[in-house]
């Protein structure tokens, strides 16, 4: 039996393959990354972000995004979302039937020009296209606000302008905002606070947190988030990952270590763990370094 006051269940969107890998100075060849999606996709995951159709010569790691995309096993049941930053990302992602995109903008005006080379507002503008495609064709569209809790370059974010800019991407479209701590700065009382406020304008149920581990940080953010009501957590296998564009930015939280606090706090994920544990541990060997998950150190 769950708290009464957390979320009955939590749906975890897997973003191993996508930040998880894009920031890795060595390529990484597309069977491995196939592989790894088709591995997720086994453990019980019902979302797990592919890849990227972001520019090559920015993240030249995902330049095989869409070799990567047509060779996943598409398993029913599961999204299989990927990042557009543009409308030549969405066509390009559509070209290989992508039936889900994400885009992605900042609460920091400073971090969103170096990770895009656009203001907040410009970003916004060019997704503009994006959505009205997508929803010409049917494309679900999940949107991202990085920095939500500070940012490597500008220092602190006001709370507004994370409400702003998430309000923006949910009026546009997205059927989801997911709010990032890019380079995991934040702390249980803020991040709470930072939820509650975006509440105010846009729905509980239509919000997911993304939380890097920088500091330690993240499983006590998702606690304090899970009991502000949120039901969407990201994560990635093995706790890799990282935004090339976000100075002093490292792994997200490690999903094998999330859903092993879901189960405890007996939240229902539908993952299973040991099989979850034994693909981040296949992928930290693909890696060549240790895993970033405590649990798959500890052992369950
Ligand atoms: P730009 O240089 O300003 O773009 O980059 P441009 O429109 O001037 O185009 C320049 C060249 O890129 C052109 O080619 C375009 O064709 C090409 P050229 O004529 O020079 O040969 N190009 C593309 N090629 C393939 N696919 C595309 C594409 N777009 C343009 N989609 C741009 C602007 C947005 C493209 C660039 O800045 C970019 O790709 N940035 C991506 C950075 C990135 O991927 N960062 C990591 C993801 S965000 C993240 O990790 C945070 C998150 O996890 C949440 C959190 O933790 O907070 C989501
Ligand atoms: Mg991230």
């Amino acid at each position: 039996m769950s708290d009464t006051s957390l979320p009955v269940a939590v749906r975890i969107v897997e973003v191993g393959p996508r930040d998880g890998l894009q920031n890795e100075k060595t390529i990484i060849p597309a069977a491995t990354k196939i592989e790894l999606i088709d591995r997720l996709s086994a453990t019980g995951l019902r979302t797990i972000e592919a890849t990227s159709f972001v520019s090559p010569k920015w993240v030249p790691q995902l330049a095989d995004a869409a070799e990567v995309f047509a060779g996943i096993a598409k398993k029913p049941g599961v999204a299989y979302p990927v990042l557009v930053p543009n409308l030549q990302g969405y066509e390009r992602a559509r070209a290989v039937g992508a039936r889900e995109v994400a885009i992605f903008t900042a609460a920091s005006e400073a971090f969103n020009r170096k990770n895009i080379n656009a203001s907040i507002d410009e970003s916004i503008e060019r997704f503009v296209p994006v959505l009205e495609q997508a929803r010409a064709d049917g494309v679900s569209v999940r949107g991202y606000v990085s920095t939500v809790l500070g940012c490597p370059y500008q220092g602190e974010v006001p709370v507004a302008d994370v409400v702003r800019v998430a309000r923006r991407l949910h009026e546009l479209g997205c059927y989801e905002v997911s709010l990032g701590d890019t380079i995991g700065i934040g702390t249980p009382g803020k991040a709470r606070a930072m939820l509650r406020a975006v509440t105010a304008e846009v729905p509980m149920d239509a919000l997911a947190v993304h939380f890097h581990d920088t500091r330690g940080q993240a499983l006590a953010n998702i606690l304090a988030c899970l009991e502000e009501g949120v039901s969407v957590v990201d994560s990635a296998v093995s706790g890799t990952g990282g935004c090339p564009y976000a100075k002093g930015a490292t792994g997200n939280v490690a999903t094998e270590d999330v859903v092993y606090m879901l189960e405890g706090l007996g939240i229902a994920t539908g993952i299973d763990l040991p099989a979850l544990v034994e693909t981040g541990l296949w992928l930290s060997a693909q890696l060549g370094r240790e895993t970033g998950s405590r649990v798959a150190r500890a052992g369950i």
